[in-house]
């Protein structure tokens, strides 16, 4: 039984070692504690599943509850993977935006196949600005 919970209340190890089974954590700061921190923290919308008291997924995103919500994290640890549980993080994250709100993610390199799967269109002018890069 998996259950779903909204906050930011989450143990920072706990946050590590998911993003670390879940393989994210290839690909997010995970030795910069204080980032890492600031990233739970200072995020405004975030969903935990839980099994018993194991984190085993989130789904971490700023959003203004209104138009739009930037899901910045999606991961669920390898050993519950393919359970539906990665679907549901999102069907709640879209939920709890507002029925007026669109999703907006840069999917990781392994999940560029999981997001056209389960709903998602791919858009032709996503753009970033990297740390360190100027604007102008
Ligand atoms: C990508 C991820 C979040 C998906 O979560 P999940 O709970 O395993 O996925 P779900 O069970 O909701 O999968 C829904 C469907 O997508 C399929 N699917 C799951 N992962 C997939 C992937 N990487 N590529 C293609 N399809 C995938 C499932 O088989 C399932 O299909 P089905 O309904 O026909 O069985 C999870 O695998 C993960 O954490 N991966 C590593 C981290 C990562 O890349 N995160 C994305 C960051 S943008």
């Amino acid at each position: 039984m998996i259950e779903y919970r909204v906050g930011n209340d989450l143990d920072l190890d706990a946050v590590l070692e998911l993003y670390r089974d879940s393989t994210l954590g290839e690909r997010r700061p995970i030795h910069d504690r204080e980032l890492f921190a600031a990233m739970i923290a200072q995020a405004n919308l975030i969903i935990a599943a839980w099994d018993g008291d194991r984190l085993v997924g989130i789904s971490r995103s700023v959003t203004d509850f209104a138009a739009v919500t930037y899901l910045a994290d999606l991961a669920v640890s390898e050993s519950h993977q393919r359970q539906g549980i990665g679907v549901e993080l999102m069907r709640r994250t879209q939920e709890a935006s507002g029925p007026k709100a669109q999703i907006i993610l840069l999917a990781a390199p392994k999940a560029v196949e999981y997001y056209p799967r389960v709903g998602f269109t791919q858009h032709p002018s996503a753009w970033v600005l990297k740390p360190g890069e100027t604007v102008g």
